[in-house]
């Protein structure tokens, strides 16, 4: 029991004396529930967080939105770490996330990006050919990405130490869903037809945007991220066959690179129920589970291999208590187990969502949880 709540020995110990103050601090200091959660160990209640924690739904955000627009916020590492703290001292969530954009590493490999009022990311210069994947410049993350490194290291400073910070990038498909179609691109028709018209400029493409993604999140453990999350959230768009040829070996070396580390990876992708199986033969800790796929299926396929995260759908905390009670408990009933679950929405928090009702719903998982 005691060494089950101690920081572990084994592969991750080398990792512990950069996690902490100092050796005496390493050789007590609980393992965090969520980090548990990663690697499937006991917990004292299920570790809960969302993504887009950090948003419009707070008024607190919306204050300093109101001041600066997105990019800078995410530009200015003071401003960054200040939103990413937020819902977690308005909520008690076990775990933040890196207040940024998985968009932001195409501005260094040479696309222009702006986030225009009501119609969200917009790239000015789509890829369309072979000569515009050459063109496309190597990152080093330290240089041109180090305003998001800077965040990182101000955000571990402030953390209370049982709450870690979560990193993350857009997974290769996704950010090549955006750069092929220049913006939002759920059902991804642009990306496939490259794929199979041009896979030769395909190929090169994901060959790019998996190096920067692979340094990106390199760069950003070492920063200091704890564990991070690899969001495909478009791959749900791909038929199996065209995922094992056009995207898993993509997705593969970002998520074996990031495995060499020891930091736990969060492998997540919506309208994936047909993709599982293939997202874990990918590589990850955790497979993302959205709220359309049975959180079941999710367990049967991570089949205590991995761990699990979701799946309350994200539409759940607009409706009454009781309602959102009977889905808090579902979600909790079909994870099986508490023992390596990271409960979470199916996908981020939606805009208008009322803040009473997210924290409502982080107190009753812990309250339901709690051993
Ligand atoms: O989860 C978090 O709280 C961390 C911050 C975060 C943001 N974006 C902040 C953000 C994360 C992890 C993301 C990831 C992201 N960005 C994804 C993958 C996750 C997902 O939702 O599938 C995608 C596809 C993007 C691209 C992107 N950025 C879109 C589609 C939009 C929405 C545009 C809009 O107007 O709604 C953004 C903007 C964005 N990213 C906002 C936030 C808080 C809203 C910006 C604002 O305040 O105007």
């Amino acid at each position: 029991m005691i060494s089950d709540t101690h920081y572990p020995r084994g592969a991750d110990a080398a990792r512990a004396p950069r996690e902490s103050t100092g050796a005496a601090a390493v050789a007590h200091a609980p393992l965090p529930r969520f980090l548990r959660a990663c690697r499937r160990e006991r917990v004292d209640a299920v570790p809960v967080w969302f993504m887009r924690q950090a948003g419009r739904y707070m008024p607190e955000y919306r204050a300093i939105r109101a001041r600066h627009s997105f990019l800078d916020m995410c530009a200015q590492p003071e401003l960054a770490a200040e939103v990413t703290l937020q819902p977690v001292r308005a909520l008690g969530v076990d775990a933040a996330i890196l207040f940024a954009d998985i968009l932001l590493p195409l501005v260094p490999m040479g696309f222009g990006l702006e986030f225009a009022a009501g119609e969200g990311p917009v790239i000015h210069n789509p890829v369309a050919s072979q000569d515009d994947v050459e063109r496309l410049r190597p990152v080093e993350p330290r240089e041109s990405l180090g305003y998001v490194l800077e965040a990182i290291r101000i955000i571990r400073r402030e953390l209370p130490p049982h709450v870690p910070l979560i990193g993350f990038a857009g997974a290769p498909f996704t950010l090549a869903s955006y750069v092929i179609q220049g913006g939002s691109a759920r059902e991804a028709v642009d990306a496939r037809k490259l794929m199979y018209v041009a896979p030769a400029s395909w190929h090169a493409l994901m060959d790019r945007l998996s190096l920067v993604v692979r340094d990106y999140l390199l760069a950003q453990v070492e920063a200091g991220a704890q564990a991070v999350q690899l969001f495909d959230s478009w791959v749900g768009a791909l038929s199996p066959d065209d995922y094992r040829e056009f995207v898993l070996p993509y997705s593969a070396r970002v998520l074996r690179a990031i495995e060499q580390t020891g930091v736990p990876v969060i492998h997540f992708g919506t309208g994936t129920a047909t993709l599982l199986p293939l997202m874990k033969e990918a590589g990850g800790s955790v497979l993302g589970i959205d709220w359309r796929t049975p959180l079941r299926l999710g367990r049967d396929i991570a089949a205590g291999d991995m761990a699990i995260q979701g799946n309350l759908d994200p539409v759940a905390l607009f409706a009454p208590r009781a309602e959102l009670e009977r889905r808090v408990r579902r979600v909790l009933d079909d994870a099986g187990s508490r023992r390596g679950h990271i409960f979470n929405l199916g996908h981020g928090i939606l805009q208008h969502t009322p803040v009473d009702a997210v924290k409502y719903a982080v107190d009753l998982v812990h309250e339901l949880t709690s051993t």
